[in-house]
């Protein structure tokens, strides 16, 4: 069999950690693209990531490339492209800037990775993968919006140290728009099956969902750019996933048509993801005051989606 293709559109930060973890992982070979000013930086990142593999003995074509024709026919798509945050910035922020530069990604897409799984990254990330999706008319099972994978590892490991146990033993499910207003599923998070309202304090547990809810931000503030390592883990767990046909159940920006009660919108929502993509997605049983927040999550990934509309 061939190996599997994979094309990471945008080589900055978390498009070289992408492209390492591709390779550490054998998942396939992997294109590194970016716009022509930056050709240089993905060619360069794509010689060093494969003498690193020579060291680690992994076998991965890395190529660095500004030629759309070089990504035709990937598997897998991860979008990266565009500006990340600096401090003080909101997602929503990056809206107008990132707009232009998904829109000219899809319409690439379109032309030359029709067949790809395609995971976008890029933020405000309930509106780009919405916008991509509109743009290439894929089928909203091929493609997906990476943030709720991240989100509640987060939580995950708050509460992991809260309790003073295993980050292993945490299952946590955040839900809703990867924004300040995202929505941890507590009645469904547990010490391995243990509710964890039964483990961590009410003051304690409202502290950690805080510091959840703005963890992309605290990162941001301390570095001057967005976090890379935890985004491109996450985007590589959902690309394993669809390329190994692992069925994980994952909380990821989907389509939802109906689906909890919202029509026409991408927001993080639990799915199955296998060979056929986006191959469910779950229903999860809300507490009124879940549901109350969910509603309100996606109000505010709306109100950036109408926004998007005018621009
Ligand atoms: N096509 C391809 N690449 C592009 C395009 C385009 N049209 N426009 C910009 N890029 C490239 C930039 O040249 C840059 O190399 O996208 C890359 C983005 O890399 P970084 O600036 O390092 O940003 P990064 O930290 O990787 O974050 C990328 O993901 O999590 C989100 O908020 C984050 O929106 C940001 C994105």
């Amino acid at each position: 069999m061939a190996r599997k293709k994979i094309a990471l559109i945008g080589a900055g930060n978390i498009g070289g950690e992408l492209a390492s973890l591709v390779a550490r992982n054998e998942l396939g070979d992997v294109v590194l693209f970016d716009i022509p000013e930056k050709e240089g930086v993905a060619k360069g990142k794509a010689l060093d990531l494969e003498q690193n593999g020579a060291i680690l003995g992994v076998d991965a074509k890395i190529t660095g490339s500004s030629n759309w024709a070089d990504c035709a026919g990937a598997d897998v798509v991860i979008i990266t492209a565009g500006v990340p945050r600096k401090p003080g910035m909101s997602r929503d922020d990056l809206l107008s800037v990132n707009l232009k530069i998904i829109r000219n990604v899809g319409e690439n897409l379109k032309k030359h990775c029709p067949d790809a799984f395609v995971i976008v990254v890029s933020n405000p990330l309930d509106v780009m993968v919405y916008e991509l999706k509109r743009i290439t008319g894929f089928p909203a099972k091929k493609v997906v919006g990476m943030a709720g994978v991240l989100d509640s590892a987060r939580l995950q490991l708050f509460l992991a140290q809260a309790v003073g146990v295993s980050v292993k033993d945490v299952r946590a499910l955040v839900l809703g728009g990867h924004g300040d207003t995202m929505v941890p599923i507590l009645s469904n998070t547990t010490i391995n099956g243990i509710p964890v309202k039964q483990l961590v304090a009410a003051d304690k547990l409202n502290a950690i969902i805080e510091r959840t809810r703005t963890g992309g931000g605290e990162i941001v503030k301390l570095m001057g750019t967005s976090a890379f390592a935890a985004p491109a883990t996450s985007a590589i767990a959902m690309a394993t996933a669809y390329l190994k046909d692992q069925k994980r159940l994952l909380a990821c920006a989907a389509y939802l048509d109906g689906e909890y009660g919202y029509k026409d919108l991408y927001m993080g929502v639990p799915i199955v993801i296998g060979a056929g993509g986006v191959e469910k997605i779950v229903n999860v049983e809300l507490t009124s005051e879940e549901k109350a927040m969910l509603d309100k999550s996606a109000g505010a990934v709306r109100e950036v989606l109408e926004a998007s509309r005018k621009l």
